[in-house]
């Protein structure tokens, strides 16, 4: 099944065109051929505001989303020279069972102002009417093309920023009304979670190498550690699409606390992977032991639930530099290095503690703070020494890729729990849980 995924979650923008084979019901046959993996960040513009604000990022997804699908296509191979036409019809097929009206309610949030949806192409640019130029130039460039040997699109639905989302989801809604291909809505966190199969990716040379220590096979109950800039979760993976959260934050995110801590240092956003450079420099001078005068708390650590918090270590953060007299550049390496090595501390007192209670043999660590080598460090040495398998991704398939969605999506469809596939009915949702 050939999957377009499509992932505008938060700050960056990415497409992937994979070839999805085998069935959950036997993790080993599951295989994914990647065609085409593409993530546009935002990052250099955010950077500006020092963090993401929802309404630019949805206008970045709008500007870059048709560039981004003509390399995606191009790189499958799927927009051979020879393909192309010029054509004033869209190439639809009309006996489709798409609910295209459902389609367009939801979009509309049951206001449809437009009252002229009668062709294909006027329901295109209807459905993407509040993405600014995204529908005209949708239109246009479909013109212009044969329908790709596509057979589904997953998009992330949730969580993430609303006004973001929307702009994936209606782009998935148009392209399958253009198309004749059903949407399957994917949960980004389920993504990150799905990212622990990278040893079944075909073609890893696409950006994506292959990170999983020794290659081992899944088992049930597993255990993830998801850790990003929105989320930190502690969830048992019960069977593929069968989640339960045994532990979050009940404040900040681990990544939120990386970003905001940056910014009290005065480093650029996103601040997690400035922290962690800082945090090196300093090892190498100090590699055993923090020269800072002080220990963070470990915040949590002695709660007998599963649960974290991490906004009383920002706010320690805080409170010690303001009684600093300068905040020069080694002051501040040793202050990313005690906070990293509070920050793994935690992560790794709480996973331990889930691990013992519920005898997991195989543990996912996912989400964009996954990238981070302290962690990766951490959870190899505790893996190892236990003889568990671990299962974390390359760092470019750790932060945010739509590789993971098109995964996902199809993990999501061989589960049966779609009701129906062909139903566009579906908005955005920004707090949507694993559980659901
Ligand atoms: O999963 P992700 O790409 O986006 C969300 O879904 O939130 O995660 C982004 C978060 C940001 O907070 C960023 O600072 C953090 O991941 N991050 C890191 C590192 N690389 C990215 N945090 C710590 N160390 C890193 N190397
Ligand atoms: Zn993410």
């Amino acid at each position: 099944m050939i999957i377009l995924g499509i992932e505008t979650s938060c700050d960056e923008t990415a497409l992937s065109i994979v070839n999805a084979k085998g069935e959950i019901g036997d993790t080993k046959s599951l295989a994914f051929e990647v065609y085409a993996d593409e993530v546009m960040s935002q990052i250099a513009i955010h950077k500006q505001y020092g963090g993401v604000f929802p309404i630019i990022a949805k206008r970045e997804h709008g500007l870059a989303l048709v560039p981004l699908l003509k390399v995606v296509l191009q790189k499958a191979g799927m927009l051979k020279d020879k393909d192309r036409i010029l054509n004033n019809d869209l190439r639809i097929k009309k006996e489709n069972n798409i609910n295209t009206n459902a389609g367009l309610d939801s979009h509309f949030h049951g206001n449809d102002n437009t009252g002229k949806n009668d062709t294909l192409e006027e329901k295109i640019r209807a459905i993407l009417s509040r993405e600014n130029n995204l529908g005209e130039e949708l239109v246009v460039f479909l013109q212009t093309i044969k329908k790709p040997k596509i057979d589904a699109i997953a998009v992330t639905r949730g969580p993430g920023l609303e006004p973001a989302l929307w702009v994936g989801i209606s782009f998935a809604k148009a392209l399958s009304l253009a198309w004749g291909i059903p949407v399957i809505p994917t949960n980004h966190m389920e993504g990150h979670i799905v990212s622990a199969l990278s040893n079944h990716l075909k073609m890893p040379v696409l950006n994506a190498p292959v990170a999983t220590k020794n290659a081992p096979e899944m088992s049930f109950p597993a255990l993830a550690l998801l850790v990003s800039g929105g989320h930190t979760e502690l969830v048992l993976v019960k069977g593929w699409t069968d989640y339960e959260i045994v532990g979050k934050t009940l404040d900040d995110a681990v990544g939120e606390a990386f970003d905001k801590v940056a910014r009290m240092l005065d480093l650029p956003y996103p601040g997690g992977p400035e922290i962690s450079k800082l945090a090196e420099s300093e090892r190498k001078i100090s590699p055993t032991v923090s020269r800072l005068e002080v220990k963070f708390p470990r915040p949590m650590i002695h709660s007998k639930d599963f649960n974290f918090s991490f906004s009383g270590l920002k706010t320690s953060v805080l409170y010690f530099i303001k009684k600093l007299e300068k905040l020069d550049d080694e002051m501040k390496a040793k202050i990313a290095r005690e906070f990293e090595d509070t920050v793994v501390e935690v992560l790794m007192y709480k996973t331990k503690k889930v691990q013992e209670e519920v005898g997991a043999e195989s543990i996912i660590v996912g989400g964009g703070v996954s990238a981070n080598k302290e962690i990766r460090k951490a959870f190899e040495n505790w893996t190892e020494e236990n003889n568990l398998k671990l299962f974390i991704p390359s760092a470019k398939l750790s932060t945010d890729n739509a590789l993971m969605i098109a995964m996902a999506g199809y993990i999501r469809y061989k589960s049966g729990k779609i009701e129906n596939i062909n139903d566009l009915d579906f908005r955005a949702q920004g707090n949507l849980n694993l559980e659901e």
